[in-house]
């Protein structure tokens, strides 16, 4: 079954063509970063904007390169939560028109459940259950995946996402947007025990708190340039950098521990941090556990995985009619 998936939730317009789930036949993506650079950020109406002029093109050269024609499509996937509800809705309106058009199944898939996906592209053998965790811009959870649709959180940052602190951190650091591979490039050169940063305390043991952290390495920032102090910028994001894949692995490790799962996923944006993806490897290896991290190219927004996820959403029966919306913000 070969079904076209669609990605706007954010900055990037991805279209992508995927073949039961696992094969990827095409995947395209338009980033809009250039454009959202110069304002150190996404700008949700230039994000918009930007997807309603190339949708279209990224969606025809999907087709094109997959080889294969609209009707040989059989069915449409489209995120439609969570995310940027006016760059959604681009994505979400789009799909609905060239579904009914094709008279193609719409398939409404949630971004997170998609970034889980993105693993199923890289690893054959994966399948549910295990231990997810996604990490990106807009969000940071783990979650036991219990079937291909069915997903439990067990916890999820109160406040910033892991991402979303890169990329603050790193603009006090004067890296561009977004800068969590700046911090990466950085970290590799500095000496992670240097500044001693604090590490957040939250209620549930499995979620997470980054605000407190990235206030605390701002502050720092900014107080030695008040002082006129030299900072060892290349330290302080290995410190950083070292700090929260620590926060991040040791609740995954608790999580594994707790639920006994054998098996577990990284995903999202972060998932690129070379930090992140040795310290895991290597706690999770202690452990016995078995750990899935996709390769770089699919760790960020695209839509492969959407297209992906959306075959198991079909599987499931979970489709949508025409009144289909977008949600800013929807539970798994
Ligand atoms: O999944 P994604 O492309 O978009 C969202 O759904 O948010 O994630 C983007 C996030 C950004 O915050 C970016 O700085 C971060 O992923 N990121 C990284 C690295 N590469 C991308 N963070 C740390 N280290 C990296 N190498
Ligand atoms: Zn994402």
């Amino acid at each position: 079954m070969k079904i076209l998936g669609i990605e706007t939730s954010c900055d990037e317009t991805a279209c992508a063509v995927v073949e039961n789930g696992r094969e990827i036949l095409s995947t395209c993506i338009a980033s809009q970063v250039d454009e959202h650079r110069l304002y150190g950020g996404v700008v949700p109406e230039i994000a918009s904007r930007l997807h309603s002029e190339s949708i279209v093109g990224v969606c025809e050269e999907a087709l094109e390169k997959s080889a294969c024609k609209l009707d040989e499509i059989d069915a449409v996937a489209v995120t439609y939560a969570p995310g940027l509800i006016g760059a959604l809705l681009v994505g979400v309106n789009f799909a609905k028109g060239l579904a009914l058009a094709a008279n193609k199944p719409l398939i409404p898939v949630h971004h997170i459940k998609g970034h889980a996906a993105a693993n199923y592209l890289a690893f054959p053998k994966l399948v549910p259950p295990y231990l997810c965790l996604a990490v990106s811009g807009g969000h940071s959870q783990i979650m036991v995946v219990r079937s291909y649709t069915d997903f439990h959180v067990l916890g999820r940052t109160i406040d910033d996402a892991a991402g979303e602190a890169f990329d603050k951190v790193a603009r006090a650091l004067g890296f561009p947007y977004p800068g969590g591979v700046f911090i990466d490039q950085a970290a590799s050169r500095g000496d992670k025990s240097k500044y001693a940063l604090p590490y957040p305390k939250t209620q549930n043991e499995f979620d997470f708190s980054f605000s407190g952290l990235k206030t605390a390495v701002i502050n720092l920032i900014h107080n030695a340039e008040q002082r006129g102090e030299s900072l060892d910028k290349d330290s302080l994001a290995a410190s950083f950098q070292h700090t929260v894949c620590d926060i991040l692995c040791t609740k995954l490790v608790n999580a594994i521990k707790l639920t006994g799962r054998g098996k577990v996923a990284l995903t999202g944006g972060v998932a690129a941090n070379s930090g992140l993806r040795e310290m895991l490897t290597a706690r999770a290896a202690e452990l016995g556990a078995e750990v899935f991290i996709p390769p770089l190219w699919l760790c960020g927004d695209n839509a492969a995985m959407i297209a992906a996820q959306g075959y198991y959403e079909y599987m499931a029966k979970n489709t949508a009619a025409t009144d289909l919306n977008a949600y800013a913000s929807l539970p798994l």
